[in-house]
């Protein structure tokens, strides 16, 4: 999703703002712009470009545009389709003010008609060059510089970020946030304003993130911080511990791949800080014992693969604490009536902690004073800032879009969690608090090495074999059925091929009409005794309409191995953690075919990695 990056000092902006954007790539972007002052004609010069940031560089090469203001971008297209006009920079009627922008204007429809009639003349079909004329026509009619943004933040309704530069102010960038993040690096006679503090890891580590609904007023040596009524703002700064290291593929094809073999180490460095900080764990979280010995009802709120992770550890709750657990998906329970329950809490799982949906669900939650817990790989990020008490995944940092390790590692945290708030709850005793610690690692081991056994068969074979289908229904029951879900979500993610997820004991109420020769079926196991027996009748039901069969079932399950056409057979595990166990060869498994297929991988079309736009 769009990334913003400025720069104002005593350096020159182009090599930094480039580096940023190329740091900020992995989020997902199809244009890219760069603009600056030029400091010897005192003018705004800049470049813009279709597709990928490589071919801005080459645009620039060889051009001296450069100065010690400028603001850069990667889009990600919403309002107007992907090309040069409607790339970032957007700029006013006279080309004097230009705007980077991450988020949407949702009344810019309105304010164009608006503007239109006062003579301001467009030249794209975005939301952001809204922004552009309105700050033109503001910054005329006002006295101040407070009052021109003061306007303009009134004028503008929806989420956004946004960086201007202006050509007569070639000392300062404005930036403003409402909803979408955005924060301030903070160097030596120099700043850095960014979507994302990854951009400018390296250069500085003190690092402000703008609170939402203010705005700053940055030059290069200081910040001017307000809020949305004109109040000054005491800065609160952060010291980032993230460090940008440029490890790249470390010999993988792709960084999909490379994550998919993190994870176990991912799981053991998860587990082992959640170890480390177990002792007042609930003070921490802004909780108390009493407060979760007297729970009563969980919530989850997340989007995309960490809703599944929600749906995955709703079995943990429900069955290790007792606890009625409500998992919904962020862009739905945004807009559902709120029910006020008591002794509750709410916890909002994001790789990225910055997906739009998720935060304003956290925003919702706090507004009425409930309790809330983030769940997330980035401990910078907003949900992590903004939430009561946050749990950190130690996955590292995520560049493939298809999220691989952070879901693995939401299901260590969260597992792990659900145990330590049974053992509050005197549901389990502490020697069964460390089997699972022990279970954990196991299921790890199992990760990977399934992954190593079936190696050859999958990319030798079976992926060639498969990547021939159009269509796939997948099928899982019980635990298995959210897993299912993100194994049908990973392969369309990256394969474009359409995949289709139903609890197997669905099948009979409609899905079983599909079943055909040219629709390979893709069935997940369960070690639940009682449930494998119904996951067997399914198969059956699957085989007696001439269906091809793939089934992923653990040792011992000889029975529903013998009736698929291809089989993968799994150690057993823990019960509960038998998705976590399936989880590194069913990526590989997808993974290979839309390697097969040729597919861009680690950057799927019109997907992205952050999603901070609703
Ligand atoms: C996007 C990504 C998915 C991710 C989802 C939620 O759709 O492409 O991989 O699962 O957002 O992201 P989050 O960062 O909140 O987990």
């Amino acid at each position: 999703m769009c990334g913003v990056v400025g720069y104002v000092g005593k350096g020159y902006c182009r090599n930094y703002i480039l580096e940023g954007l190329g740091r900020l790539e992995y989020r997902g972007y199809d244009s890219s712009g760069f603009a600056c002052i030029d400091p010897q004609t005192k003018r705004l010069a800049y470049h813009r470009a279709e597709g990928q940031l490589i071919n801005l560089i080459h645009k620039l090469e060889g051009l001296p545009i450069d100065g010690h203001i400028g603001i850069g971008h990667t889009r990600w297209a919403t309002h107007g389709g992907i090309s040069e006009k409607n790339a970032h920079p957007q700029f006013d009627c006279t080309e004097s003010i230009a705007v980077v922008h991450n988020g949407i204007i949702e009344n810019h429809h309105h304010l164009k008609t608006e503007l239109l009639a006062k003579n301001h003349i467009f030249l794209s079909d975005t939301d952001t060059e809204v922004v552009a004329h309105v700050c033109e026509q503001f910054f005329k009619e006002s006295s101040s510089i407070n009052e021109a943004i003061l306007s303009i933040t009134q004028k503008l309704s929806g989420a956004y970020a946004f960086v201007a530069m202006f050509q007569n102010q070639s000392d300062q960038l404005i930036a403003v946030r409402k909803g979408s993040p955005l924060c301030i690096g903070i160097g030596k006679e120099q700043m850095f304003v960014a979507s994302d503090p990854l951009a400018f890891a390296g250069f500085t580590d003190t690092v402000l993130f703008l609170p939402d609904e203010s705005y700053a007023l940055v030059n290069e040596s200081n910040i001017q911080l307000f809020d949305f009524k004109g109040k000054k703002i005491e800065p609160t700064l952060t010291t980032l511990d993230i460090q940008w290291s440029n490890d790249g593929k470390n010999g993988f094809k792709h960084y999909m791949l490379k994550e998919i073999y993190e994870q176990k180490s991912g799981i053991q460095a998860t587990l082992s800080h959640l170890r480390s900080n177990e002792k007042d764990i609930w003070g921490q979280l802004g909780l108390t014992n009493e407060y979760v010995q007297n729970l009563k009802v969980l919530s989850i709120v997340a989007a995309g693969t960490s809703w599944h992770a929600g749906r995955i550890a709703q079995f943990f709750f429900e069955k290790l604490c007792l606890l009625p657990t409500h998992v919904m998906l962020a862009s739905e329970f945004r807009y559902m009536p709120y029910f006020a329950q008591q002794n509750n809490l709410s916890i909002f799982i994001s790789q990225s902690g910055e997906t739009v949906d998720t935060l304003e669900c956290l925003y919702l939650t706090k507004s009425m004073k409930a309790p809330s817990l983030a769940l997330t790989n980035v401990a910078t990020s907003a949900l992590a800032r903004e939430a009561g008490g946050a749990l950190i995944t130690h996955a590292g940092r995520e560049i493939a879009v298809a999220s691989t390790k952070a879901f693995s590692t939401q299901l260590t945290a969260l597992f792990w969690f659900a145990h330590k708030m049974a053992l509050e709850k005197r549901l389990i005793s502490y020697r069964q608090m460390e089997h699972a610690c022990d279970d954990l690692l196991i299921a790890a081991e199992v990760l990977e090495n399934s992954i190593e056994k079936y190696f050859t068969k999958i990319s030798k074979e079976l992926a060639p074999f498969y990547a021939q289908f159009k269509r796939f229904i997948f099928l899982g029951r019980n635990i298995s059925y959210p897993f299912a879900m993100e194994a049908a979500l990973k392969l369309k993610e990256i394969s474009y091929i359409f995949s289709q997820c139903y609890p197997a004991g669905e099948l009979k109420h409609g899905p079983i009409a599909l079943l055909d020769k040219e629709t390979p079926v893709i069935l997940f196991s369960n070690l639940d005794e009682q449930i494998y027996q119904k996951v067997l009748s399914n198969a059956q039901e699957v085989k007696a309409r001439g269906a091809h069969l793939l089934t992923f079932v653990f040792e011992g399950q000889e029975e529903l191995a013998s009736l698929a056409d291809h089989t993968f057979i799994i150690p057993r595990v823990n019960p509960l953690l038998g998705p976590l166990a399936m989880t590194g060869l069913m990526q590989f498994f997808v993974y290979e075919i839309a390697d097969v297929l040729g597919c861009p991988i680690d950057k799927p079309r019109n997907l992205a990695k952050s999603v901070t736009v609703e």
